[in-house]
């Protein structure tokens, strides 16, 4: 496989994994995923992303206890081996702190991926009490944490839009578009009320994903 071809299957087969198993992610492995966040591209190279790693097991199920998805709580932040909070410094000198922070991020997740081990990102969470559990100082800004683990579960492949649905080519609005995204994404199984009720039964569930 080329290298072009490599790093896509490995952006395409990523997935959010929410059941972890008790495998612990060796110290090596642990060093690669931040390595991969700490060589993320950054406005002016501000680099202003903090990664605050959390092995300790009582914090992580602290941690867990006020993360979400959807409404409900995410049980599977408490279950994994590693979460890491991804602060960012406002003052660090990028006007684009909390896009550095993602970038960063990402790249955490597929490098993750491509060793094998799952990770989902969790943008749900209670700012204050995460905050006040990690002695998180004021000005700097919890842009996400995201939870690694090896999947306990093959999790649930999700849809995207198609190209048609997203790319306008030579301007928004002179391109020919295929239809409305909404009715792409109900196409697809993702939006819509009937979605609504299947994502709460799927938690309700815990169904696969
Ligand atoms: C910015 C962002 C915030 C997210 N927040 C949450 C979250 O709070 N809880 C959660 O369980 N998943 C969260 N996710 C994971 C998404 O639900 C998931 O990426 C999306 O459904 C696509 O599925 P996939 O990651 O398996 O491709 C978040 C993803 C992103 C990029």
């Amino acid at each position: 496989m080329d290298r072009a071809q490599g790093v896509f299957e490995n952006i395409k087969t990523r997935r959010s994994v929410r059941k972890y198993s008790d495998k612990a992610i060796s110290d090596t492995d642990l060093d690669l995923i931040v390595e991969a966040g700490r060589w993320a591209p950054s406005g002016a190279n501000a680099q202003p992303w903090r990664f605050v790693i959390l092995r300790d097991r009582a914090l992580i199920e602290a941690v867990g206890e006020v993360c979400y998805y959807a409404l409900f709580r995410s049980r599977h932040v408490a279950e994994a081996n590693v979460v890491i909070v991804i602060l960012g410094d406002p003052s660090a000198g990028s006007a684009t702190y909390i896009q550095d922070c993602t970038i960063a991020g990402t790249n955490m997740t597929l490098m993750a991926h491509a060793l094998g081990i799952g990770s989902c990102w969790i943008g749900a969470f209670e700012d204050d009490t995460v905050r006040k559990i990690l002695s998180i100082p004021d000005r700097m800004k919890i842009t996400a944490l995201i939870s690694f683990g090896y999947a306990a579960r093959e999790p649930r492949v999700t849809p995207r839009l198609g190209y048609k649905d997203i790319v306008h080519l030579d301007g928004y609005a002179t391109s020919k578009k295929s239809g409305s995204i909404k009715a792409s994404m109900e196409r697809a199984g993702k939006s819509g009320p009937l979605s609504v009720v299947r994502q709460i039964l799927g938690v309700l569930l815990n169904r696969r994903g």
